[in-house]
Parts: structure tokens; C-alpha cells; sequence
């Protein structure tokens, strides 16, 4: 199913003017969206947790940050921008109760509501506006007059008007200026999900680790393989960005075009792609979901040792000394 890419000209910013909008969290995605709703002059409060690390950078960037529920509760629109697998029991046993009658909740990414960790009040609108890249992408290319691809979705739709409110958002995002998708949280959550572990996050860090790996195990300086693993996937990514992989295969050389067709499905094989379809399965019958959930409950033990072993691979030593060299230069 394809559907149309909306931008700011369909977009009716009327729908958020005025309303009072409640960042919860100002990490990653909270930092940004705040300050380019500000931008957009939306009128924006941040809601924190007491004692929180990120009080500072508030109100260093202007803000005079609230504890989370009174932020909520003097909101039209609260947005939920804390770590995935906080949101459930900060929203049920928290800010549930404090959220205004007729509120509309929203969020980054669908999995709380998808997976029903959080089953909203029948009054609320529940909406996903999901910009498709980090927080300091979505600040930069605000700030730079452009702006990032956002899917948005309803959930709940409990005042009639839940899709307008989400248009808006986005587009105070500065989404509209790049293009908006519609999209379910179903859809949302579950792609995305899956990306981050059958591409992107998960497998290619891995590729670069396994190929350093192969060079270095073969006599190869380390910093040979550094640079032919892992600081070319800056040059792939950004040609494949901008001329598809297509495009990209126009602009290297034919030698590495013979050998990029030589390579094709060796690594990639029919059981790496029935591998993906089994991440997908752990996805959608929520397995997946549980482990993470089990994981934070337990103190995150798998997520901090997967970190610990990331540090410890030797390709960080090169990388470290490769960029301590650049920011002399
Ligand atoms: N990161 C991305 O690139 C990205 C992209 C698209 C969508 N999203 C989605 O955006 C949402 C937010 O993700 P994020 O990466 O922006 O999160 P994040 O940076 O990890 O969020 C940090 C904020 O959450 C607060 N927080 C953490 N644990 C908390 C707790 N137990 N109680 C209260 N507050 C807590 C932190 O408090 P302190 O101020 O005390 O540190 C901080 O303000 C998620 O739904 C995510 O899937 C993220």
C-alpha cells in the first residue's frame, strides 16, 4: 500500500496554535522537539523527574523545567520522549492521573501503545509522530531551514480532530518540510523494530567489527582496516542517501562495482535473510518486547554488556587515536 508523503501545504497549524504542549524527558528526542516547537512558537514546558542530569541543559537552552506531572497537567498535548521501556510505568502509576480530560498523548516511537504497556484513558487522543532520525538530526536540519521524514499515526482518536493534532506537531517539527508519512503504530513500531536489529544497529556495526576483525587476524595494520571497514561507511551512507544504492553503484569504481557484484549473497545468503524473517517473527508475537522489558526490570544486565563488549573491541582503540589525530588537525 502506498500512501501520499504530506507536507507543510497540507498541514492545518491551527491545530496545535495555543495548546500548550508538555516535553517529558529532554534527552535525545526531548531536547529537540522542544526547542523547534519553541521555534515553531508553539508554547512549550519540559516536564522532568526531581534531581534530573538534564535540568541544567533546560534551562541553559531557556526553559524553566516543571516536575513531569505538573508539566502534564497544565498540557493540551503531553509528549513522552523517556527511554521506551520507562514509558509504561511512568505513564500508568504517574501521569496518568495528571493529564487534563481531553488531553492528547504522544509519542516517538509506537511501542508502549503497540505492544499495550500503556492502555490510555478512553478521553485521550493517543498520536505517534516519529521523526526518522536522532534528536540532533531533527535540531540541525530544523535550524538549517529543512527538516527531517516523520511517520505520524492515531491510536485513539477519542475528540474526532487526533489526526489534525499530529500533522501539526510534525510540522512544527519542521517534518513538513522534508515530507510526513501516515502510518499505523503497528507498522511503525514493528519496522522499526526489526531495523534496528536485522540492519542497521545491529548488523552493521557487526559487519564493520567482523571485517576489521578478518583483516587485522591477517596481518593487515589496524589502521588499514579502520579505514577500509569502518570510516567508508560514512562515503556508502551518504551516497546511498542521496542516489540510491542504484546511483551509489554509479559513482565508485568499476573495480569496486565487479567487486561489490562479487560479494553479492556470499555474506548476505539465503540463511542470513531466513534469520531476518525470524528477528521480524520475535518482533511481532512480542517476545522481543518481553526480553527488553525483563532486561530493564533486571538493572539492564544484557544491554550493558553488549556495551561492554562494544568497548572493548579493538577497533575502538584506532578509532579513538583516528579521531584524537583529526581534531589536532
Ligand atoms: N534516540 C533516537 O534517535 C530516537 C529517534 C526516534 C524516536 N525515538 C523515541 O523517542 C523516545 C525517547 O527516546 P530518547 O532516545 O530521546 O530517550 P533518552 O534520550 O534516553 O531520554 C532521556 C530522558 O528520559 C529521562 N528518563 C530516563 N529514565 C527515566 C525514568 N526512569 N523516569 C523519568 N525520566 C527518565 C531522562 O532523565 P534525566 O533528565 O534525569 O537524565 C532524560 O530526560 C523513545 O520512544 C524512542 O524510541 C528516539
Amino acid at each position: 500500500m502506498t500512501n501520499p508523503i504530506l507536507t507543510d501545504a497540507d498541514i492545518d497549524t491551527s491545530a496545535i496554535r495555543g495548546k500548550p504542549v508538555a516535553i517529558i524527558g529532554y534527552g535525545n528526542q526531548g531536547r529537540a522537539q522542544a526547542l523547534n516547537l519553541r521555534d515553531s512558537g508553539v508554547d512549550v514546558t519540559v516536564g522532568l523527574r526531581s534531581g534530573s542530569a538534564s535540568e541544567a541543559a533546560a534551562r541553559t537552552d531557556g526553559f524553566e523545567p516543571l516536575p513531569m506531572t505538573e508539566a502534564a497537567a497544565r498540557a493540551d498535548i503531553v509528549i513522552l520522549l523517556v527511554p521506551d521501556e520507562v514509558q509504561p510505568e511512568l505513564w500508568n502509576e504517574t501521569l496518568s492521573g495528571a493529564a487534563r480530560k481531553g488531553a492528547t498523548i504522544g509519542f516517538a516511537h509506537g511501542l508502549a501503545i503497540h505492544y499495550g504497556l500503556i492502555e490510555p484513558r478512553a478521553d485521550l487522543d493517543v498520536i505517534l509522530v516519529a521523526p526518522k532520525g536522532p534528536g540532533k538530526a531533527l535540531r540541525a536540519d530544523y535550524e538549517r531551514g529543512s527538516g527531517l521524514i516523520s511517520l505520524v499515526a492515531v491510536a485513539q482518536d477519542a475528540s474526532g480532530t487526533a489526526r489534525a493534532t499530529a500533522l501539526a506537531y510534525a510540522g512544527a517539527l519542521g517534518c513538513g518540510r522534508a515530507g510526513i508519512l501516515e502510518t499505523s503504530f503497528q507498522q511503525e513500531t514493528e519496522a522499526d523494530l526489526f531495523n534496528e536489529q536485522g540492519v542497521l544497529w545491529g548488523v552493521i556495526p557487526e559487519l564493520i567489527e567482523a571485517g576489521f576483525d578478518t583483516l587485522v587476524d591477517a596481518g593487515f595494520a589496524p589502521e588499514i582496516a579502520y579505514f577500509e571497514c569502518l570510516t567508508e561507511v560514512k562515503l556508502l551512507a551518504d551516497l546511498i542517501y542521496e542516489r540510491g544504492i542504484a546511483g551509489m553503484r554509479g559513482a565508485i569504481s568499476n573495480t569496486a562495482e565487479f567487486g561489490a557484484a562479487e560479494g553479492s549473497g556470499r555474506i548476505v545468503t539465503a540463511e542470513a535473510r531466513a534469520e531476518m524473517k525470524r528477528i521480524l517473527a520475535e518482533v511481532q508475537d512480542g517476545s522481543f518486547v518481553r526480553r527488553l522489558m525483563a532486561d530493564a526490570r533486571a538493572g539492564y544486565p544484557a544491554l550493558r554488556a553488549s556495551r561492554a563488549r562494544a568497548a572493548a573491541h579493538p577497533v575502538e582503540a584506532v578509532a579513538a587515536r583516528m579521531r584524537a589525530l583529526k581534531s589536532k588537525r
